[in-house]
């Protein structure tokens, strides 16, 4: 719902945008450090745990971000964009949207395919409800890796449009979707 009269996005928005961003890169992230520790370790059990349940976390994110993306109040878009811009800003932000809903539920397809259960920080644990198939797991690791490796490209390229905006042509799009500076 358009408010013409808001300023920057509402906290709600500005909060689940931030805590996303955080999610992804600790699911993205956490997969580079595999390479320090010997395969079958306690330490690789242990970036697996975090990818699974931080990926789980994503999806308890945007449970909440996309009802609060179509009921909260937000503000016209900036006045420093042209039509066109707006268009590409809106193809980005839905594209990202898509990536960030696929990538994790693939993630969860892919680990019943091989009979795991996904955890949520040991919290609780879903058993895999459907049979083991290895082949098509490996299909659906190569889908999921290529979706989780398009959304953090799109995302930089998302970020580094932000910073333009703000330090070269000095508007207000990325402090609309920052925490108030006083
Ligand atoms: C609940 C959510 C998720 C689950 C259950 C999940 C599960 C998995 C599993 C089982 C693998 C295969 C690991 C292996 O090779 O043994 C994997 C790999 C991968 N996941 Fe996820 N994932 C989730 C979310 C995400 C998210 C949010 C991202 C990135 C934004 C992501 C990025 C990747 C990447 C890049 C790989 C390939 C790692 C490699 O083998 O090099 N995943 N994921
Ligand atoms: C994983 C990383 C990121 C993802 C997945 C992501 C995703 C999104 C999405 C989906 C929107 C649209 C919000 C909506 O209208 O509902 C958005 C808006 C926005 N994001 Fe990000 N973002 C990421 C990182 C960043 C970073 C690092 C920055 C800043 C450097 C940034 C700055 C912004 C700004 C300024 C907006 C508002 C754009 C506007 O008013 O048109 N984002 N982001």
């Amino acid at each position: 719902m358009i408010d013409p009269t808001l300023e920057r996005y509402p906290f709600s928005m500005r909060a689940l945008h931030w805590l996303v961003v955080l999610a992804v890169l600790v699911a993205y992230g956490v997969i580079y450090l595999e390479a320090f520790f010997p395969r079958g370790s306690v330490g690789r059990a242990y970036i697996w745990w975090t990818h699974i349940s931080v990926g789980l976390a994503l999806v308890a994110l945007l449970m909440l971000r996309i009802p609060n993306r179509i009921l909260a109040r937000q503000p016209a878009p900036s006045a420093a964009l042209s039509r066109p811009v707006r268009i590409a800003a809106a193809v980005a932000h839905g594209l990202l949207y898509l990536l960030l809903i696929a990538t994790p539920l693939l993630g969860i397809w892919l680990a019943f395919l091989r009979g795991d259960a996904v955890t949520f920080f040991s919290l609780f644990t879903i058993p895999s409800p459907i049979g083991i198939d290895r082949t098509y797991a490996r299909e659906i690791k190569e889908v999921h890796e290529t979706m989780a490796d398009a959304l953090v490209v799109l995302a930089m390229l998302h970020a580094a449009t932000a910073l333009v905006h703000h330090f070269v042509l000095k508007d207000d799009v990325l402090r609309r979707m920052l925490p108030p500076s006083r």
